[in-house]
């Protein structure tokens, strides 16, 4: 995970790269740390704690003169947060300096081979073997220090470096980390992300893997790992800059939650078209598409949640097999994957490690992948065959909301697809979906206007020990993940369960008092649901449902309810969980949890 962020120009360099790193605070944040060269060489400053620690070191940058330097912001892999660990790292004699997101698989045995050779290390980290491995090659030329140093290193990286000596070059280079570099008329940038530098330039070129850069005030070049010379080609970043701010909003999650009817939208209006539903991206025929016999949906947390449901929607709608693996699974577990296969990988950032190496596991058996991904240019979109874009945005919280509803809505647009060449689904009842799918994101809307009361609901529970989640089918994906959301940056123990499961063990969890939110949104479930909430009120049990609005019969058994405007039942998960995110968020800022950047988390997991 960590942010990184470089800069090289007219401009002074401290305040832009702290700058940058804001944006980049969602990939870590326990510690950061600058260097930049000032007349007598690299000056660095490090802190713990979140980047305002570091800002107010600095005085905004200010203490920190040059127009060259790199920034970090971490999560922590290899050694606790400290000043030490934190980054930038450096060889003994300060320089040469590294900001490092990734991680160094061969980090032990290169320090015991440095430090045969004198080297002394004041860090537990993987990354500072890279200081002084460049320390160990460097003979004057950079380059070649560099070159030498990766050909050494195994694992994953995205680096900034600098060389006291040569203070008119900042030098990066990548493989299986994202690094994007950018140009404006004053300056280049490297970074982890785009919204790092969005406030700078939209011209901005994707590092790709084993590339190294070589950057100027005013130009930059590329390199590959044989030493050659590459050429690349900027792309045009046309998101608005306020895409990552908060607009007033008290966090970032809020105001993604707010976005979701607009990016339900986004995500499906390209694809209806005159009554019908076209997903070019997917560059297959009718016929290959009738002939797909079964679907492997491969992702991570959140994503994973939505291929649940994806699960029970395409089986549902096409009556097409659906296996759905956590990606750190299915990479180890030697799948068996069968001819005419469809494996299709879901991630917002387009950057988890573990759903890249399922997504890389899958083509070496020579599936073609489709990527269901949000972060356009990600490691994900460019290795998957095909990808379905979710147009949700940049999601700056590290909790998805809206990210994961456009999720949904891609793989129901896949399923009713499917459905539609395999000739399972009626022209009457296509029509009827489509008008539902239209419809979402008012519905979601009004959902979102129930904030208040939720609100009220969720201030009774900011105590509470464990929130239990419920659900059958496609109510028992949702339950999955608003329990996740709850849990994730509430910190309340939470657990999700198919209702049917409740009395093989978990009911002897209820104790009096204990929140029990049950799902309730598939009819012909309802009776069974009911039981299952008798079940545990019988416990003692206090009971929260969330079901349809014309299912007045669970109202009476529950205690508490919150009705989800009528749509049809594969359909929703997508109203289901607007209330629990809401609830989870509200539960969250009443206990005066730092919503947006949760303990331990990260947006992007880019580490196994
Ligand atoms: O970027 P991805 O969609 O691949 O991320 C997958 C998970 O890390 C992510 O969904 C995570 O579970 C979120 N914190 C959930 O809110």
């Amino acid at each position: 995970m960590c942010g990184i962020v470089g800069y090289i120009g007219g401009k002074q360099a401290a305040p832009v790269i702290l700058d940058g790193l804001s944006k980049l605070e969602y990939r870590g944040y326990d510690s950061a740390g600058i260097a930049v060269f000032g007349g007598e060489g690299i000056n660095y400053k490090k802190s713990t704690g979140r980047l305002k620690v570091l800002e107010n070191l600095t005085r905004g940058g200010a203490d920190m003169p040059g127009c060259c330097g790199i920034g970090h912001t971490r999560w922590a892999t290899h050694g606790v947060p400290s000043n030490e660990n934190a980054h930038p790292h450096f060889n003994q004699k300060e320089t040469i300096s590294v900001v490092h997101n990734g991680i160094i698989e061969n980090y032990l045995q290169l320090k015991k081979f440095l430090e045969k050779k004198g080297y002394v290390f004041v860090s537990e980290t993987d990354t500072e073997v890279l200081a002084h491995l460049l320390d160990y090659y460097y003979k004057g030329n950079p380059m070649e220090a560099i070159f030498r140093m990766l050909r050494r290193v195994e694992g994953s990286y995205a680096l900034g470096i600098l060389f006291a000596e040569h203070p008119d070059t900042l030098f990066a280079a990548r493989k299986d980390s994202p690094l994007i570099v950018g140009q404006n008329e004053e300056g280049c940038f490297i970074a982890s992300d785009v919204p790092a530098i969005l406030k700078y330039t939209r011209r901005v070129t994707y590092v790709d893997n084993q590339e190294i850069v070589k950057l100027h005030a005013s130009h930059m070049h590329f390199y590959n790992i044989d030493e050659e010379e590459i050429r690349k080609e900027p792309v045009l970043i046309d998101w608005d800059e306020n895409a990552a701010e908060k607009a007033g909003y008290e966090h970032f999650m809020l105001k993604e939650m707010y976005e979701q009817p607009k990016t339900v939208t986004a995500t499906i209006s390209p694809r209806i078209q005159k009554g019908d539903i076209r997903i070019e991206e997917l560059d297959m025929s009718d016929e290959e598409l009738a002939a797909v016999k079964k679907i492997h949906i491969v992702a991570c947390g959140s994503a994973y949640h939505a291929g649940v449901t994806g699960k029970y929607v395409i089986e549902r709608l096409s009556r097409i097999p659906v296996e759905v693996d956590l990606a750190s699974e299915f990479r180890y577990r030697d799948p068996i994957l069968e001819e005419g296969a469809m494996v299709i990988v879901i991630s917002q950032s387009g950057e988890t490690a573990d759903t890249l190496a399922a997504l890389r596991e899958a083509k070496k058996r020579g599936f073609r992948i489709l990527g269901i991904v949000n972060v356009v240019g990600s490691s994900i979109a460019r290795e998957a065959d095909n990808v379905l874009y979710t147009w949700a945005g940049p999601e700056i919280a590290v909790a998805t909301t809206k990210a994961y509803t456009a999720q949904l809505v891609a793989l129901y647009l896949l399923a009713m697809k499917l459905a539609k060449v395999k000739g399972t689904l009626g022209k009457e009842e296509f029509e009827h979906l489509l008008g539902c799918l239209e419809r979402l994101p008012y519905q979601i809307e009004r959902l979102l206007n129930t904030k208040e009361q939720i609100q009220k609901f969720a201030n009774r529970y900011l105590a509470a020990k464990d929130i239990f989640f419920i659900g059958r089918g496609i109510d028992y994906a949702i339950s999955l993940e608003g329990s996740l959301k709850l849990k994730e940056i509430s910190y309340i123990h939470s657990e999700a369960y198919a209702a049917g499961e409740l009395k093989h063990g978990t009911i002897s969890l209820i104790e009096e008092g204990t929140l029990v939110t049950a799902v309730s949104t598939q009819p012909e479930l309802y009776q069974k649901m009911i039981s299952n909430i008798v079940e545990v009120r019988a416990r003692g049990a206090f009971v929260m449902a969330v079901t349809g609005e014309d299912n007045r019969e669970i109202g009476k058994a529950a205690d508490y309810v919150i009705y989800i405007p009528e749509t049809a039942p594969v359909f929703a998960n997508s109203l289901a969980i607007i209330p629990l995110q809401l609830f989870g968020y509200y539960v969250a800022v009443g206990r005066g949890c730092d919503v947006d950047k949760p303990r331990n988390l990260a947006k992007s997991v880019t580490v196994e």
